[in-house]
């Protein structure tokens, strides 16, 4: 039996308004200069007038500082320039507000301030101490990634281009701040595609083989709670009840996914960095496609995936119980606009060899349900394609 750690340590506060208990946690954490970073799109939102109103504008002198250059699919370089600003500001802690991409930027931020001009691609080797981090507060903006809980940052490399999983425990937030009012102004589709993410790591998580009863249990509410609050979620945005249970269940998806990942994520990289699409789109256009395929070789897998779906699927034959579970999942998916194909994204046939080769060399399937080769890399994307 392989050893195996069971951890679920990042506190958090939620509910409507708890953004407002930002300073006075600020406070408890020591951080009295922080960097707040984030994207240029949240930087025009609702959500981060409503947060910089927290933290104070105007008048006194302005004791906090912004960083707002990160990329959708984060680049190495958006890293770079947020630990510059940091050190340069004279900054003690990180506030990274926004979906996956600004929380993970903000999260390694921290690592270069630590080691400036440190090489990523050292990362596993070179067993350096990361403790003493400046503290993190995570406060997302999307449902979806679950980033904020986790313990990596997915940042696309400059040596390789492809995304690398920077994973250490000193990365973990300080604090979460779940508040499903920074959620409303959330454009639907992107409601959609984020909340898909979630889904797709709850799944995932809960199917690949490992021992791991807690985070099979967190998976399969996720998957519970998805299936009920998304689709409100995405009519009407407005919809705090929704919003909140989606923000949950995206923390949830992202402790579940500790225990590990599948063949859906590992075909959704490579369309992020070669064909720069949303992570949470691309993982909702293979997800049936990933489904259908571990479901042909593993038959039953997909049967308390059902049960949580709200699928009556006790009696079924294994085969049965899968068909039907698949088949919900892409009745849900087309039901929030998230059928179509990759074609549909700009995603060209010329681009097919290039997204299989990367897609071998992304880590996570090698924890699938069952193993995935090249060649069923390829005839995977052909189907979605
Ligand atoms: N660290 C992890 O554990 C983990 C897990 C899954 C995915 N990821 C990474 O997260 C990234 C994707 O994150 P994401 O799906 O949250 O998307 P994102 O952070 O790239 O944001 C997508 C878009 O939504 C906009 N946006 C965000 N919040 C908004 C709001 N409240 N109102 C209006 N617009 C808003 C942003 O400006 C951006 O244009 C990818 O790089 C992916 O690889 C990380
Ligand atoms: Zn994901």
């Amino acid at each position: 039996m392989s050893l195996t750690t069971f951890s679920f340590p990042t506190p958090t506060r939620f509910g409507a308004g708890a953004l407002q208990e930002l300073p006075a946690q600020l406070k408890r954490l020591g951080v009295r200069r922080p960097l707040v970073v984030t994207d240029a799109g949240v930087a025009g939102t609702e959500a981060f007038r409503a947060l910089a109103g927290v933290l104070g504008e105007g008048g006194r002198e302005r004791d906090w500082h912004v960083y707002a250059g990160v990329h959708p699919n984060p680049v190495e370089n958006d890293v770079r320039e947020a630990a510059e600003l940091f050190l340069k500001a004279g900054c003690d802690g990180v506030i990274a507000v926004g979906g996956g991409s600004p929380l993970d930027a903000g999260k390694a931020a921290r690592l270069l301030v630590k080691r400036p001009g440190y090489d990523f691609g050292r990362f596993y080797t070179d067993g350096a101490d990361w403790s003493g981090l400046a503290p993190l507060v995570a406060i997302p903006t999307t449902a979806g990634t679950g980033s904020e809980v986790g313990r990596s940052s997915v940042i696309t490399l400059d040596a390789t281009k492809r995304k690398a999983v920077i994973f250490h425990p000193e990365l973990l937030a300080k604090l979460v701040i779940l508040d499903p009012v920074l959620t409303v102004g959330l454009p639907a589709k992107l409601t959609a595609a984020t909340g898909a993410d979630a889904l797709t790591h709850c799944i995932e998580s809960y199917t690949c083989p490992q021992f791991h009863p807690m985070c099979d249990g967190i998976a399969l509410e996720g998957i519970r709670l998805i299936v009920e609050a998304l689709p409100r979620a995405v009519r009407d945005g407005s919809d705090l009840d929704a919003r909140g249970r989606m923000l949950v269940a995206a923390a949830m998806g992202a402790v579940a996914f500790q225990k590990d990942l599948g063949v859906v994520h590992s075909m959704a990289h490579p369309l992020s960095t070669i064909c720069g699409m949303h992570h949470g789109l691309a993982n909702a256009l293979c997800l049936v496609a990933g489904m259908n395929f571990c479901a042909r070789r593993k038959p039953g897998l997909y049967r308390r995936v059902g049960l949580a779906c709200g699928l009556d699927v006790v009696g079924c034959t294994d085969g049965e119980a899968d068909c039907r579970t698949v088949g919900f999942v892409m009745q849900f998916l087309a039901g929030l606009g998230l059928n179509t194909k990759l074609r549909d994204h700009g995603v060209k046939p010329e681009q097919l060899d290039a997204l299989v080769a990367q897609a071998v060399e992304d880590p996570c399937h090698r924890t699938n349900a069952v193993p995935v080769t090249a060649e069923d890399f390829r005839a995977l994307y052909q189907e979605v394609l």
